[in-house]
């Protein structure tokens, strides 16, 4: 199989293509990532040399360039490429109109002019956040009403219709999977566990938003990528699949967890303003996946938040390098006025 993965140097996309190609060796992968901030190629270096591994930079928002790429040959394609991150939605959306919307849009077109036959399978990687926020109880479903809530979700909320839409006007061969929080090795430390992670090895404070109580449910990446493989392979044309990992904690036990687990004092946990229009609690309902493709997630909280824990602990070097210059602009930026307006 060949497959164009898109966004493939961030930090779900880097872990697909690593399991992907040690997993299929007849497989061969190319990768097309604009390297934004959020994008590194040392994220993927042991596969430099591959010659089952093919990189292009490249922006998914290029029509002539996304065209060129998929005439040359594919038989599927997975969408990881996005803008990633709910802060930074907040303070200027205006990218994730453009990749997440209008990029997918072009994606998609490409795949419609190309004719290809057989079909290009079109995996479109989507989150629990379209869904928006629940209250005490219940969970999501894939028949939840889209409802979301920052510029990040509604951006990739829409990208969902559009996908959704080339199924039934066009008869793409489409899929769209709706997986719930990641982590796990290669994150990038804007996100909670590896900024907690991060800032409590280097003993320096870690950001609560609001109360602390704001529940995700977590799953390890290795669980989420095995669960694309199945979809890509086995899911039904047109059908949405929830991902979850069945691990629903609060920030605030996540935040307490990674401090025991290294050892530092409860003390360095810092309660910082909210964010806006801060979704209260995520959970999955993943039935569908479990009873039509036999997949549910094998990784304990405890035990994944271990692994991460060690990566980032042999890792450092990778880590480091990112917590210069622009992020930690960024960074100041964002926790300054976040203590300022607490
Ligand atoms: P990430 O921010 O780590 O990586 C995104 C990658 O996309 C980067 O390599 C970046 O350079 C690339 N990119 C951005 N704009 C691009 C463009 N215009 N053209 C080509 N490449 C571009 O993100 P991630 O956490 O790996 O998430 C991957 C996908 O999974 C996203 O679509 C995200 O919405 C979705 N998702 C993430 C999570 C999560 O917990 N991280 C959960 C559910 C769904
Ligand atoms: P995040 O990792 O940004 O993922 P998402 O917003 O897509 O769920 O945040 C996870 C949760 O952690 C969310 O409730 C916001 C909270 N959070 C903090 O409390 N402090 C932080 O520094 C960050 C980055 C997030």
């Amino acid at each position: 199989m060949r497959l164009l993965v898109t966004g493939g140097c961030g930090f779900i996309g880097s872990n697909f293509i690593r399991f992907f190609l040690d997993k299929y060796t007849d497989a061969s992968v190319i990768n097309v990532d604009k390297l934004t901030y959020a994008g590194n190629l040392q994220n993927l270096s042991d596969l430099s040399e591959s010659p089952r591994y093919h990189f292009i930079r490249g922006d998914i928002a290029d029509a002539s360039r996304m065209e060129e790429v998929i005439r040359e040959g594919v038989d599927a394609i997975v969408n990881f490429a996005a803008e990633s991150h709910v802060d930074r939605s907040i303070e200027d959306p205006s990218a994730f109109m453009k990749t997440n919307i209008f990029g997918t849009f072009v994606l998609l077109e490409a795949v419609r002019k190309s004719f290809a036959v057989p079909k290009i399978r079109f995996l479109h990687i989507s989150t629990d956040e379209v869904y928006g926020s629940l209250g005490e109880t219940g969970t999501f479903t894939e028949e939840t009403s889209l409802a979301p809530n920052s510029p990040y979700s509604a951006s990739k909320g829409a990208a969902d219709m559009m996908v959704r839409s080339y199924y039934h006007t066009y008869g793409l061969s489409v899929l769209i999977t709706r997986c719930s929080n990641n982590y796990g090795p290669y994150q990038f430390p804007e996100k909670l566990i590896p900024l907690m992670v991060s800032n409590a090895m280097e003993d320096q404070e870690l950001p609560i938003y609001g109360d602390g109580m704001y529940i995700r449910d977590w799953i390890y990446v290795e669980d989420h990528c095995r669960a694309l493989d199945r979809v890509l392979r086995q899911g039904r044309d047109g059908e949405v699949y929830n991902v979850g990992g069945g691990s629903e904690r609060t920030n605030l036990y996540v935040a307490k967890s990674i401090l025991d687990r290294l050892g530092k004092p409860h003390s360095l946990i810092r309660y910082v303003a909210d964010r806006p229009g801060h979704d209260r609690r995520y959970a999955i309902d993943f039935s569908k996946i479990e009873r039509e493709l036999g997949w549910k997630p094998t990784v304990s909280f405890e035990e994944g938040i271990d692994r991460t824990i060690e990566w980032y602990q042999i890792h450092r070097e990778w880590w480091t390098k990112i917590k210069t210059g622009e992020y930690l602009d960024y960074y100041k930026r964002m926790y300054q006025d976040r203590q300022n307006h607490r």
